[in-house]
């Protein structure tokens, strides 16, 4: 069955821009993207969009869906309701190129930031062993296919730009939180406290835990109870527990 939608489009760049309404034709089982390429191909030629695999996979036809961050190419007419008009916008929190197609450059400072893995000394490449239970907590982690959509909803950086220079955001959190998990990380004899520094260096206290990071992860980890909260944790056991305490001092004064 097809029918005829409205469509309306972000149409700008970072000096401003508008809602572009289209009338564009939809067929059974399309997704947001198939209906963007339709309009690039019959009406509007030079509309901005990014997009690679059309799969869910690659993360970057990242947008908002009548207000709600989404992947375009995961999204299906058939969840819309078709006699509203779909309304299409860039991701909010990141500067603006052009139309749909926003700056992301930020998430990648913020990647760059958080120190590796530290193997552990003395054991050779190919003779880590660790329990199945440990691999399976950061294999959720490792499913993240970079869409920052995560990072787009949330409320601290989304709302205020003033915090993001202190602020890594949901997706880094997580990767620190993964690390800090990792029990073959030797990144405390290398003298780098991961929950520590989450809370001084990267904003963990802002995170409030409201779980919208968790709801639009479209590939479905659960961040908030898996990675930021057991994050919070550890910050809080090792800040108030008066043994860490000593030992941090102890190790700070040689
Ligand atoms: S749970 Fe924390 S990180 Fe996730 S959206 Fe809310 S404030 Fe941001
Ligand atoms: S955690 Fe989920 S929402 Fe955030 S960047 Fe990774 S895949 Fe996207
Ligand atoms: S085009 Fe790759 S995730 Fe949508």
């Amino acid at each position: 069955m097809s029918y005829r939608a409205t469509f309306r489009v972000w149409r700008g760049d970072a000096s401003g821009g508008r809602l572009q309404p289209y009338e564009v034709e939809v067929n059974e089982g399309e997704v947001v993207l198939d209906v963007v390429h339709r309009l690039q191909a019959t009406q509007t030629p030079d509309l901005a969009v990014r997009w690679n695999c059309k799969a869910g996979k690659c993360g970057s036809c990242s947008a908002e869906v009548n207000g709600r961050p989404r992947l375009m190419c995961m999204t299906r007419m058939s969840t819309l309701p078709p006699d509203e008009p779909v309304t299409l916008t860039p991701m909010r929190t990141f500067p603006v190129v052009r139309d749909l197609v926003t700056d992301v450059s930020f998430n990648y400072a913020k990647a760059r930031e958080i120190p590796s893995f530290v193997p552990p000394p003395g054991v050779a490449p190919g003779a880590y062993r660790m329990a199945q239970q440990d691999v399976g907590r950061s294999q959720e982690f490792r499913k993240c296919i970079e869409c920052f959509l995560c990072q787009d909803v949330c409320h601290v950086i989304r709302d205020h730009e003033e915090n993001k220079p202190v602020y890594a955001g949901p997706r880094f959190l997580m990767r620190i939180a993964e690390l800090d998990m990792h029990p073959l990380d030797a990144a405390a004899g290398a003298g780098i406290d991961r929950s520590r520094s989450a809370q001084d260096d990267h904003g963990l206290g802002y995170c409030n835990i409201t779980r919208c990071c968790t709801d639009v992860c479209p590939e479905r980890i659960t961040i908030t109870e898996n990675a930021l909260i057991p994050l919070k944790e550890r910050a809080a056991d090792r800040k108030y527990d008066p043994l860490v305490w000593l030992g941090s001092k102890i190790r700070r004064r040689r």
